[in-house]
């Protein structure tokens, strides 16, 4: 398959020139077909949410099972009609907070959605994007847009525009290369059909904010993927694995580094090749242990006291290792409160070990 390339990265804040250059992605999705585009989260790849057929495209580009539902994507509140059977008042709450923007919001299903977009389920998660790419193809093409993360499936999410060339160029139908993603974390995915609401994916909108909000918020538990029936079938599913085993190494202060090197050193000595993920305050001492060895690959999660930077860099960490060929990758982690519970969620989802260091 030919993949029509949309590059748009010099032009990304410019509606006028972005309305011209996506008018052939946005006929593309009208049409029935594929396109890949940025939002704010995630890079998403997209089809007609009202086309079953479309849809289906969706699933065999990443090799998706088909139990796990899609978020439709929308331009206006106007679209919500002929996709929900009705708007909870506490779901008219969160859209004026927090639309256009990284939330998406579950709600009793419209018949006329496609069962292949919510796996069968009754409900519907919809989402409305901020960035100025994803707004204009989305009112552009005219219909709602199912779209799940653009990786393939089990693969890191894509917040930069070659995570999804590598991932789907030659699978779909167009690419349009954006802006890297802000957020860097999927959005939170609030179910509102129910009663009090349940955050099924924690993300950079927090359950405090949502509290303060609409008051009572429940978060699901993070083992959901060991249950039978999962409430948000995504969540059984292996995700962001990287090819390298990761190894967590949960805990505060100076033991948790000394673990992690000591770690290193014997796997380093023993001839593998080893990946660090540390926060800014253990690069200095990464450095001068490790600086030198070509067996070594340091990056940096940016502070442990500002989660919002790891959110927007782990992906893209994760990539990066995959590429160098580590053999094992050795992650500090992050205190589980606030936009560090989301980090935690993405962090633990790719691991295969977490290790708990006393004090
Ligand atoms: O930020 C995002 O949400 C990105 C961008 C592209 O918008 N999209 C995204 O989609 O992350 P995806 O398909 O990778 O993740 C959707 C998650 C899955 O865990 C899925 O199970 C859950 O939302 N989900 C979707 N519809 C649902 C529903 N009706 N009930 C429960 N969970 C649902
Ligand atoms: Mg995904």
């Amino acid at each position: 398959m030919i993949t029509r390339i949309f590059d748009v990265r010099d032009i990304s804040e410019d509606y006028a020139q972005l309305n011209e250059k996506l008018a052939e992605a946005a006929e593309i999705l009208a049409a029935g077909g594929t396109v890949a585009f940025p939002t704010e989260t995630v890079y998403g790849l997209g089809a007609n949410a009202l086309d079953e057929t479309a849809v289906a495209k969706i699933y065999e580009a990443k090799g998706r099972p088909s139990d796990n539902p899609l978020i439709v994507h929308i331009a206006s509140e106007d679209q919500l009609d002929g996709i929900v059977r009705e708007v909870p008042e506490k779901a008219r709450a969160v859209m004026a907070a927090c639309w256009p923007g990284p939330v998406s919001i579950i709600m009793k299903k419209d018949p006329r959605v496609p069962d292949r977009v919510t796996a069968g389920l009754d409900t519907v998660a919809i989402r409305m994007p901020e960035n100025p790419e994803a707004r204009v193809l989305l009112s552009r093409c005219g219909c709602p847009v199912a779209a799940p993360s653009a990786n393939l499936s089990g693969k890191p999410s894509p917040t930069r525009p070659e995570h999804v060339l590598h991932d789907l160029e030659g699978r779909v139908d167009g690419i349009v290369l954006g802006r890297n993603c802000d957020v860097g974390i999927e959005s939170t995915v609030l179910d509102l059909s129910t009663e009090p609401p349940v955050i099924l994916r924690p993300g950079i909108v927090t359950a405090e904010d949502l509290n303060a909000l609409i008051g009572e918020v429940r978060v699901a538990s993070n083992s959901a993927k060991n249950e039978s029936v999962p409430k948000a079938p995504g969540m059984k599913y292996t995700h962001y694995a990287p090819e390298a085993p990761l190894i967590l190494y949960r805990g505060t202060g100076d033991t948790l580094w000394q673990m992690i090197r000591d770690r290193a050193e014997s796997e380093l000595a023993a001839g593998r090749r080893v990946g660090l993920m540390l926060s800014s305050e253990h690069l200095n001492a990464a450095l001068e242990t490790f600086g030198n060895s070509p067996d070594c690959r340091i990056h940096d999660l940016g502070s442990i006291r500002e989660p919002k930077q790891a959110a927007q860099l782990i992906f893209d960490i994760l990539r990066s290792l995959d590429r160098e060929g580590v053999d094992l990758i050795l992650g500090e982690t992050f205190e589980e409160a606030g936009v560090g519970f989301s980090v935690m969620n993405r962090l633990t989802k790719a691991a295969t070990e977490v290790i708990e260091i006393g004090d």
